[in-house]
């Protein structure tokens, strides 16, 4: 399932990284936008699905999950804001500093790939 998780979560990244260079280029967004949305789903499921794998669920897994939902959040008000052609700089520090923790947290916790062992 962490598999599964990953995978959802580059395909977004990809979209994102996709869908940003046709807003710099002034080409509609429209279609690729619902799809980004529709892999928000599948992070949602897969998310869900690993923390209710755990035996016994941990903080850690609260705080995961909560930090995993805002950074859709920030994944949709980046385009939203880029869209209304407003600035988006804080946003995307914010972006980068909620991704470096969702990843250490990912990959430090016990299920999946651990870079602690
Ligand atoms: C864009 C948002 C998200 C990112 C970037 C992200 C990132 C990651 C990464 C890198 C892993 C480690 C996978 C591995 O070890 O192979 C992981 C695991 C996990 N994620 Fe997410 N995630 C996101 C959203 C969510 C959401 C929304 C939930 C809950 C509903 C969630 C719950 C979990 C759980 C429970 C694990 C297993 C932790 C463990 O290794 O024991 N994630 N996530």
């Amino acid at each position: 399932m962490t598999h599964a998780h990953l995978t959802s979560l580059v395909l977004s990244l990809l979209l994102l990284i996709f869908i940003v260079i046709r807003q710099k280029q002034g080409k509609t967004i429209k279609v690729w936008h619902m799809v980004l949305r529709s892999s928000y789903l599948l992070i949602i499921a897969t998310g869900f699905m690993l923390f209710m794998s755990a035996y016994s669920i941990p903080m850690s897994y609260y705080l995961k999950a909560i930090m995993g939902i805002v950074m859709i959040g920030l994944f949709e008000m980046v385009i939203v804001r880029k869209q209304k052609g407003k600035a988006t700089d804080v946003l995307w520090i914010t972006f980068s500093i909620v991704l470096v923790i969702l990843l250490a947290m990912g990959f430090t916790l016990p299920q999946g790939i651990d870079l602690l062992k």
